[in-house]
């Protein structure tokens, strides 16, 4: 898993720097390439000798001097199959949640389309500060990997949760993420996203308050793991999310046709839009004004296109209740043919519309019912992931 790998180890100023040799000494006899960039608060600690001995490459300690090296930050980002940065003070944690970019090991996360993984090593009390659990929060929500910190005794001689993990623990977490990286390559999976909109008039829809959020994260994991993937979505406010094919949609019916033409290579569709269930029969061709005191809307069913798509594919739907979750869920997993149904109760705050969390419950054709704790979106993302790949594999 590890050999021929090129794995960029960054090291910042936590007395845990010491352990990082150890670390780049592990990696480089599991036959990586070990680039090692270390701030310059990790100098004053371990000397950049050692990372050179330990793994017989340039080690970079600044983006000036890297010129000398020929190895820039750019070329660091793009080589690399994977970044582990051990130890991560709550410093370089803040400044990645904030995308500043002002030295080479910041500029190097910043650029690549790598995964990150990151091993916090910190006083107990800057761990737990809110501020260092927010930047954890967003760096989790933007897919990077976070292992540890664990409980124990800290520089400062106080005990209590900072200490960075074991080092086989972080080989562990790089042989894992390592390993999803790729796990959906060759594959193509569709994903929609958004609230359809139905239109009543020129100026006015029907609408929910989907934010698409859910849809991005599932097709952001997808891309990262590997696959070709196809994100149908109704109208947000999000960013187009790059390297891969977006297909823009409003009504239920457009996504219905663009649904039916993607799936034909697919190895999933996973349905994270919210698609409206009924639409206006005859949309008014110019305004309508307010003359009468009443207006009724004659409305109609949209095509329900989960049940409709048919194929080898494995199909995935979601089920936002606000009573009866996993009654209801079930229902619609038999009823729509599908393979995984992913439940969440929109009531809850943190797991309704717009919200970056989600709490789920996903739900399979065999009756199991795994109900995931309060987690970032992305975090979900991976876990139905995990459950797409297993089933696309035994397919
Ligand atoms: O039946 P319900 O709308 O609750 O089902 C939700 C699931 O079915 C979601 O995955 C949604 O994307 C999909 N759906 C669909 N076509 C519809 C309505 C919902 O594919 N017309």
């Amino acid at each position: 898993m590890l050999a021929d790998k090129t794995v960029v180890l960054g090291v910042s100023g936590s007395i845990a720097a010491y352990k990082a040799a150890d670390l780049a000494s592990k990696l480089t006899q599991a036959g990586a390439r070990v680039n090692v960039v270390m701030t310059e608060a990790a100098t004053r600690l371990v000397t950049p000798l050692t990372f050179r001995s330990l793994t017989g490459r340039p080690v970079i300690t600044s983006l000036w001097e890297s010129s000398e090296s020929g190895i820039g930050h750019i070329t660091l980002a793009d080589t690399a199959d994977i970044v582990v940065i051990a130890p991560a003070t709550a410093n370089v944690i803040a400044r990645l949640a904030a995308g500043i970019a002002d030295d080479m090991l910041t500029a190097t996360v910043l650029a690549t389309r790598a995964p990150v993984i990151i091993a916090p090593a910190m006083h107990a009390n800057m761990f737990h500060n809110p501020v260092t659990r927010d930047n954890l929060a967003r760096l989790r929500a933007r897919g990077f990997t976070i292992v540890g910190p664990v409980y124990g005794r800290l520089a400062s001689g106080d005990t209590g949760e900072g200490r960075l993990v074991e080092i086989e623990q972080i080989i562990d977490a790089v042989r894992e993420v390592l390993k999803r990286s790729a796990d959906l390559s060759g594959r193509h999976i569709v994903v929609t996203a958004g609230g359809t909109q139905e239109p009543i008039d020129p100026a006015r829809h029907i609408g929910n308050r989907s934010s698409g959020k859910m849809g991005h994260a599932l097709a952001e994991a997808a891309r990262d793991r590997g696959a070709e993937v196809t994100l149908i979505t109704a109208p947000t406010h999000l960013p187009e999310p790059a390297g891969i094919e977006v297909i823009r949609v409003r009504t239920a019916t457009e996504m219905r046709e663009a649904v039916v033409e993607a799936v034909k290579e697919a190895s999933a569709l996973i349905m994270a839009a919210a698609v409206a269930d009924y639409q206006p029969k005859n949309p008014a061709q110019a305004k309508i004004q307010k003359q009468s005191p009443g207006l009724t809307l004659e409305l109609v069913r949209t095509p329900d296109i989960l049940s409709e798509v048919k194929g080898s594919f494995i199909k995935v739907g979601f089920a936002a209740e606000s009573e009866d979750l996993v009654a209801n869920a079930r229902k619609k997993l038999a009823q729509k043919g599908l393979d995984l149904i992913v439940a969440n109760d929109i009531t809850e705050p943190e797991s309704g519309f717009g919200a970056d969390t989600n709490k789920v419950t996903i739900l399979d054709k065999q009756g199991n019912v795994e109900s995931l704790p309060l987690m970032s979106k992305r975090e979900v993302a991976e876990r139905i992931l995990d459950r797409v790949v297993g089933l696309v594999l035994t397919k």
